[in-house]
């Protein structure tokens, strides 16, 4: 796959595992994640007062289905600028904003920790796009030059892994039968759980000089296959429990039936006419730039 940073010259390795190891099997299962993430933005979306007209930022966007909602919102005298550090997710989020007839949302490639924004932007609003800056400090600075005095931050991230059943008991099931990723594994950044603690994450946002900090909880359901097969799938794919058993590398191959069998045990109590369904909770975080 091509991969092209318009705007920055740096790809960082954080940014290239993203492009050359996790957007071919986030693309794969595209459905099972864009319906996960999608219950626990549909809440804060729903209650965000957007002004008609407002300039909004969507970082680390992904499909861009945040990013047209947010265009919907602002209305036609609005703008919306999607930025995510994968083309391949980009391409399919221009298609959809045509097919809708949006035009006023533009998508761009870029690392959001290193993009030159103008102070211009009236919301950033983030679906789990901020755990996996290099320096979640230097972004949220970033971001925060980006939004005019008094602009709005909303963004949302997991809670912590044991509070993350869906992602926490697969990661269990696979280390019984394999060693954890080593000090040297490659990955996707901080990862999805390095913004759970909101005392760690107020002060990261407080050095970033952002003010009026909040956090709201919200737990619910994540559809994580539609069949038990489907499942294992996934989880052997994507999240800690893929990690793992991608780091293992042939050791994982050589137990795949074994880890199967056992994956598909753990999550059989899970197992619902719907299809696999597991907890999840996030928090939704707001905070501000000061009006000065
Ligand atoms: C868990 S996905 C969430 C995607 C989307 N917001 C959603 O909810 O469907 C995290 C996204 O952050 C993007 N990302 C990670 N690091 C980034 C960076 N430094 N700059 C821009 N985007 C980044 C990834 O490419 C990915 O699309």
């Amino acid at each position: 796959m091509n991969q092209t940073i318009e705007t920055t010259t740096e790809v960082t390795p954080y940014v290239e595992f993203w492009n050359d190891t996790l957007a071919d099997k986030f693309d794969r299962f595209r459905e099972i994640l864009q319906n996960g993430l999608s219950y626990h933005s549909r809440i804060p979306l729903e209650k965000l007062a957007v002004t008609p007209g407002s300039r909004i930022l969507d970082v680390g966007c992904g499909w861009g289905d945040t990013a047209i909602e947010l265009a919907r919102k602002t209305g036609p005298d609005g703008f919306v600028l999607g930025l995510d550090c994968v083309e391949q997710f980009l391409e399919p989020a221009r298609r959809d904003a045509a097919e809708r007839g949006v035009t006023n949302v533009r998508f761009e490639t870029a690392d959001v920790e290193r993009y030159p924004f103008e102070p211009v932007y009236d919301l950033c609003f983030s679906r789990f796009g901020m755990m996996f800056f290099e320096n979640p400090v230097t972004a949220m600075r970033n971001i925060l030059s980006g939004l005019r005095p008094g602009g709005e931050l909303m963004f949302i991230v997991w809670r912590t892994i044991d509070d993350n059943p869906w992602l926490g008991l697969p990661k269990q099931v696979v280390l019984e039968y394999l060693d954890p990723p080593g000090e040297d594994a490659r990955t996707c950044g901080p990862g999805p759980f390095s913004m759970a603690d909101p005392e760690m994450v107020s002060a990261q946002l407080e050095i970033a000089g952002f003010e009026a900090i909040d956090f709201e909880r919200i737990d619910g359901p994540v559809t994580v296959g539609s069949s038990l097969e489907d499942a294992v799938r996934f989880q052997l794919a994507i999240g800690p429990a893929g990690e793992v058993f991608r780091e293992a590398g042939e050791e994982a191959e050589r137990k795949r039936e074994t880890i199967e069998r056992a994956m598909r045990e753990a999550l059989a109590p899970y197992h619902q006419a719907e299809g696999v369904v597991m907890p999840s909770s996030s928090w939704t975080v707001t905070a501000k730039r000061p009006q000065t």
